[in-house]
This record gives C-alpha cells, structure tokens and sequence, in this order.
C-alpha cells in the first residue's frame, strides 16, 4: 500500500520546481498519466469492499485534485514566463535609423517643377494641367495655326492613327467636332486655350507638363518637359513680361546677375513676339548662367519663346480681346534643369539609371522653399 500523502507531497514538490513545460508534462505522467501512481491508487478502489473504498477514496481524490491544480498553476506561470522572455527577446527599437532601407531619390525634372511652382506662386499665379493626349483644336486651331499653318509641320507632331468610336472625339465635350484629330500635345500652350475657356479673364497660371515630338538626339528626346505661364490682365504690357521672366529666373539660379535679351521672333499665338536668351559663361567645362551674354567670356542661350497673347487667341478662347490682354511664355524645364543642376545629356533624364538618379536625384525631405533658397541641396 503505497503512502499517499507522502507520494503526494513528493509531487508537488516536484512540480513547484520543474523549469520547463517538458518538465512538468514528465510529473503529469508520472502521477496522472494512464500508468500514473493516482490512476494506479484509483484502480485498486475498484477491488475494494465498500467499507474499505468509502475510507481511501477521499484521500486518492484529493490527491487527484491538489496535484492536477498545481499543474496546472504551474503551466500557466512556466507559459506566462515564456511569453514574457520572447518579448523581451523580439523587442524591436523602432529610433534605429533605416539604414538598410533601399532609397528612392527625387528627380531633377520633378523637384525643378516644385521650385517653378513655389517661385509663380509667390508672384501670385496658379498652377494649371491640361490632359497630353490633346484634339488638333486646342493644341493648333485655337492657337492661330489652322489647317494649313506651315508651323504644324514644324512641330513633328504624334498623331492617333484610329479614332476609336467611343474614344475623346465622341465625348460630349466634343460633339459636333468629329472632325478634330487626335494627338500627343506638342507643347504646353494648348493649356492656355483650357484655362481660359473654363476661368475666363483676368487669369494668372503656370501649366508645367510634359509634351511630346517625334525627335531624338542628344538634345532633343521624343517626351520633353515646358512650363507655360499666361497673365491675361487689362492694361497688360512687354514690360510686364519682361519683369517677370527677370524675377523668375532670378529666384530660380539663386543669383542676382541674371542678364536676359528679348530677341523679336514670330510664334503664331504671340504678337509681338520674342524669343527669351539669358547670358551665361563656361567655368570649369561647366555652363554657369549669369552676367551679359555680350561680355568677355560670355555668351547668350535660348530659354524659351514668349510675347504678347494675339487676339485671336483670346477670341478663340472666348475673352473680351477688348477689354483684356496679356502676356504667355514657353520654357523647357529639363533645359533650365541641366543648367541649374549641370548635367550634360538630356538622354540621361530618362534612361531610368540608379546611378544617374544617385547622383542628380534629391532628398524627399528637400523641399524647395523660397526662405531656405529654392532647390538648395540640404
Ligand atoms: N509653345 C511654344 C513651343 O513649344 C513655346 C512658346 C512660345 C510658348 C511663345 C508661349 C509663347 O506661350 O508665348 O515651341
């Protein structure tokens, strides 16, 4: 006959020290297993007189009991312990920099349109959009250059061999003008024709974008970027135009030295017009804009085209040419890009290169603000 108190106490003194949950399932079966010593005391009730059982039963029971209790006390506390040591273990410090994170870096054409944006809207203009693929109307048409415009030719225009029925020329915007011709836009000037169509005058806006010419060489690649700008105004002058083209580039190479010559030219939408060259001299292989294209040392480069809206433009886009004029200008942004920032091949920008993007590209966190100097490298 076995001591079961004794038994018992042995037990649960093993189970108060056991370290680990192997440990404690070996005590489980040593006591409450199939060939456990309880189920083994429980076993020998069975032969028992009634007299005999009704005195051992309560002992082996609660036996039974004390032991099944302090396993399972014990199991929680081991559990809980474990639980605690992965926490302890898995704690991840989330104040590490992410030095091992891949990083993506800004590209010079986008953070060249963030810093044109901050400087024309701190001289009060809008920044407009209009879509790429564009009708023959607004890209030509309502810009003076009809059917027949010789300067149509010249802009070595993508054209959309099908017009599906269903596609933009069936649109309620354009019904009645099945005839317009489908097209990547050839510059950003169609933009002017939205604006003006949706806001009427006076406007004040800037349409950064990008547009497309079938053209590719080391300065010309089929998709470039322009930025137009469109003050429509009364008493709007070349004078305004003038000074704010100054301004702006100014603000943008972060010099005051900035020389620009207005040269007369003939864009079909301006009248008059003039062609934009500002003065910059070589240093070090490298063109640095700045001073007087004339000047020793010195020479002119083109910017961009610009002039005064020709009326027919602003009747086109239903404006009161009577009442209102202004001024529109055209520049390309990867151009004034590369002579910011100094790259030399405009193919470069769109080869999609890691280690041209390293190089040239800028920090998210480099947000061109006009207090901090805009496009200042951090
Ligand atoms: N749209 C012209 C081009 O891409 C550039 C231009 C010239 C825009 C004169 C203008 C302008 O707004 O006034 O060649």
């Amino acid at each position: 006959m076995i001591d079961i108190s004794s038994q018992t106490e042995a037990a649960l003194a093993a189970i108060a020290t056991a370290e680990t949950l192997d440990a404690l399932e070996a005590q489980r079966l040593d006591a409450l297993g199939k060939k456990g010593w309880v189920s083994l005391a429980l076993k020998t009730l069975g032969g028992m007189s009634p007299e005999e059982r009704t005195a051992a039963a309560p002992a082996i029971q609660s036996a039974r009991a004390s032991i099944a209790e302090a396993l399972d006390a014990k199991k929680a506390a081991l559990e809980a312990a474990a639980l605690e040591e992965q926490l302890a273990r898995e704690t991840v410090d989330l104040t590490l920099p992410a030095v091992a994170a891949p990083k993506g870096s800004v590209h010079p054409v986008s953070q060249v349109m963030d810093e044109l944006a901050e400087i024309f809207a701190d001289l009060g203009f809008a920044v407009a959009t209009g879509p790429e693929i564009e009708d023959d109307w607004h890209n030509f048409t309502a810009l003076n250059m009809d059917e027949t415009h010789p300067a149509r030719a010249m802009h070595d225009t993508f054209y959309f061999p099908d017009r599906t029925p269903g596609g933009p020329a069936s649109s309620s915007e354009a019904v009645g003008q099945q005839e317009r011709e489908i097209l990547l836009r050839t510059h950003t000037s169609p933009v002017q024709i939205r604006s003006m169509l949706a806001q009427g005058a006076p406007i004040r806006i800037i349409a950064p974008g990008r547009v497309y010419r079938s053209d590719s060489d080391a300065t010309h690649t089929p998709m470039f970027h322009q930025v137009e700008g469109l003050v429509i105004d009364r008493d709007i002058h070349l004078g305004h135009l003038k000074w704010t083209l100054e301004t702006f580039f100014k603000a943008f190479f972060e010099r005051e030295d900035i020389t620009l010559r207005l040269r007369p030219s003939y864009f079909p939408f301006t009248e008059p017009s003039v062609e934009v060259d500002v003065g910059y001299s070589t240093e070090g292989g490298r063109r640095v804009v700045g001073g007087h294209g004339d000047a020793p040392g010195h020479a002119w480069m083109e910017l961009g085209g610009s002039g005064m809206v020709n009326r027919r433009v602003l009747e086109f886009a239903g404006v009161d040419a009577d009442e209102y004029q202004g001024f529109a200008f055209g520049l390309g942004i990867d151009r004034i890009a590369m002579l910011k920032y100094g790259m030399n091949d405009l193919r470069a920008f769109f080869d999609g290169d890691p280690r041209w993007l390293a190089h040239y590209g800028f920090s998210p966190f480099d947000q061109p603000t006009l207090s901090a100097g805009v496009g200042a490298r951090a």
